[in-house]
């Protein structure tokens, strides 16, 4: 018995009233409820009264459509007339008509009640769809064949003269089965809907139905339609699978005619070759081939223990499904031993991934020393690079064959993002007082290889995009001398340091109101307070943008902010001349292929010659 709970509330309080007036009453609550018959057989030869008293079967409703069916009586004082106010309030949102998709049919359980109080009830109801609305009465026979069918259960109150009873109306298909409850006074129009399009098989209704009810089903507890979670989810899935077929075919037909005439790239292809999807980019730096097995080992560890669980969970399902519906099974004890190896083996495996992703992190991260050094700034939407020499380039980068190529990177504007994967160099690039980004890579094949800008970066981050050429050491020499090399960029940088007086305080002599920087670079440094820091490029950018950030001891932050009267180009030229007048690292580095800064402190570099370039091309 599940009638809704208003309806119980409703039921116990006229119960309770009963009660009240007589002790003695015999009602009892399990007298009353509205069960579940589903798919139960309404017999359809039960004789009833029409509202003109003509005798009618019941069967003479169900003309291939779906009936409503509402057990009430017309004189209720009570829940009766709500049930059909209900229904016809329903059935006007319904884009379905009474008579033409369906039929309803009021059945009064009074066997009392005349086809005179019938009539003047379908007069209420004549403007809700007259035809399709049929209110019959009958003998006490037909009536209890009826309600026991759909398993509508009432009690008559002598002492009340009111019938006990539950609320609700049936839905019973074209051949008279019971097919859908729904409980109480108020029934929304979208379940009704449902219910007759599912209780006429589908033969009534739009594709849009067909389609909503792919994601609601019926719930016989409720008497309600509810989104069908699983059902929805398995729609989901299937359009995703077609989803992800038709893009790949798409992205392979477009493959297909982009690459007409174009000789194919030398990549590795997905094992399914009609795709043709390259799987990898080209394998072009030195540490290229540990990337790639890193990645390798990581998919191949997801592999194994997908196979190894999805298996596992079908051998279980099979090796312990339940044999007979009475069976309980045996109570196990965890093994102590299985608990500590699922424990301890996925920590090892966890530690190696761990300890190798970060020795690869910090090689391909952390530049060798004596590597090439190339400064790139990012804008908006372009890189541009200096080389030392003071060779400029936007969006093409030249780099020798075999050589460490160091690259320190910042940004003019947004946050861009430096990548190129056959190298497998990627890093982001960030605006600001902060830190210079550096990578490196040594390229071991020589060609073009694509230079993307791998974050958003606006409108034309897509086009934010170029070419590292690798070329052989000596055309990379001549490329070099070829036109375009200016003045080199510590020579640039010592003409700034005049033009913005630097040199004003930053004495070579140590008489001046600011510390001598001849030698400085890549020594250690105390600050005010007794903080010892070493004097990278990241320390020289820093004191020329935000120069009150770190004071070196016994000196007072009287030096200027120049944050925005220099661009990063120039920043990075001034540190390119700070590192040329010497320190502990390869300053010397800095003048190659240009002309080496002139004048006085060019004289006091500790490592005055070695070319990067000459050590690299006599490899
Ligand atoms: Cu720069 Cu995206």
């Amino acid at each position: 018995m599940r009638p809704s709970i208003i309806n119980t509330v409703i039921c116990l309080a006229l119960l309770a009233a009963a009660a009240a007036a007589q002790p003695s009453r015999p009602i009892k609550p399990g007298d009353i409820g509205f069960d579940q018959r589903l798919d139960e057989q309404v017999p359809l030869d039960l004789a009833f009264r029409d509202e003109a008293g003509k005798t009618v079967r019941l069967g003479d409703y169900f003309n291939h459509k779906p009936v409503i069916l509402a057990p009430v009586y017309y004189q209720c004082p009570m829940l009766c007339d709500q049930v059909l106010n209900g229904l016809a309030g329903a059935l006007k949102a319904l884009s379905f008509v009474a008579g033409k998709e369906f039929e309803v049919v009021v059945v009064s359980f009074n066997p009392r009640e005349t086809s005179e109080l019938a009539a003047a009830k379908k007069e209420g109801y004549g403007r809700a769809g007259a035809a399709g609305w049929h209110f019959l009465t009958g003998d006490p026979k037909p009536i209890d064949a009826l309600t026991r069918a759909v398993g509508f259960r009432y009690a008559y109150d002598p002492l009340l003269n009111q019938y006990a009873h539950a609320s609700g109306v049936v839905i019973l298909t074209p051949k008279g089965r019971v097919a859908r409850y729904f409980y109480g006074i108020e029934y929304a129009p979208r379940d009704l809907r449902f219910g007759l399009i599912e209780a006429a098989e589908e033969r009534i209704g739009t594709p849009v139905d067909q389609v909503l009810l792919l994601c609601y089903q019926y719930d016989p507890k409720t008497g309600k339609y509810s989104a069908a979670v699983m059902k929805s989810l398995r729609l989901g899935g299937v359009v995703t699978v077609i989803g992800v077929v038709a893009l790949l075919f798409a992205l392979n037909r477009k493959a297909k005619s982009g690459r007409q005439g174009v000789k194919p790239a030398n990549h590795c292809f997905l094992p399914f070759g009609a795709l043709l999807i390259p799987f990898l980019p080209e394998n072009a730096s030195s540490f290229a081939g540990h990337v790639d097995a890193l990645y390798f080992t990581l998919v191949g560890i997801s592999v194994f223990f997908t196979v190894l669980i999805a298996g596992l969970e079908v051998y279980f399902a099979i090796k312990y499904r339940r044999r007979s519906p009475g069976e309980i099974p045996p109570k196990t004890a965890p093994s102590l031993s299985l608990e500590a190896a699922w424990i301890a083996i996925p920590f090892l495996i966890c530690l190696v991934i761990f300890v190798w992703g970060a020795s690869l992190y910090f090689t391909i991260y952390s530049a060798p020393k004596e590597a090439m050094e190339i400064y790139v700034t990012a804008k908006q939407w372009m890189w541009r690079f200096q080389h030392v020499g003071g060779q400029r380039e936007i969006n093409e980068l030249h780099v020798p064959l075999g050589s460490r190529v160091k690259l320190t990177m910042t940004s003019e504007d947004v946050i861009h993002s430096f990548f190129v994967p056959a190298f497998r160099v990627k890093a982001d690039v960030l605006p600001g007082q902060g830190r210079y980004r550096v990578v490196w890579f040594e390229p071991t094949k020589p060609g073009r290889y694509h230079l993307f800008c791998a974050e958003y970066c606006g409108a034309n981050h897509a086009g934010m995009i170029g070419w590292v050429e690798v070329m052989q050491p000596q055309e990379f020499q001549s490329w070099l001398g070829g036109g375009g090399a200016g003045e080199s960029m510590a020579s640039a940088g010592q003409k700034l340091f005049q033009q913005l007086a630097c040199n004003t305080c930053h004495k070579t002599d140590g008489t001046g109101r600011c510390p001598v920087l001849e030698g400085l670079f890549g020594k250690q440094v105390e600050l005010q307070g007794g903080q010892k820091i070493a004097a990278d490029e990241n320390y020289i950018r820093e004191s020329i943008l935000n120069p009150t950030a770190k004071i070196v001891a016994g000196y007072e932050p009287i030096m200027p902010n120049f944050t925005g009267q220099v661009s990063e180009e120039q920043v990075s030229q001034l540190v390119a001349y700070i590192k040329s007048l010497g320190g502990t690292q390869q300053g010397a580095a800095t003048q190659l292929g240009g002309t080496a800064p002139t004048g006085a402190p060019g004289a006091r570099r500790s490592k005055p010659t070695g070319g990067q370039l000459q050590k690299s091309s006599a490899h």
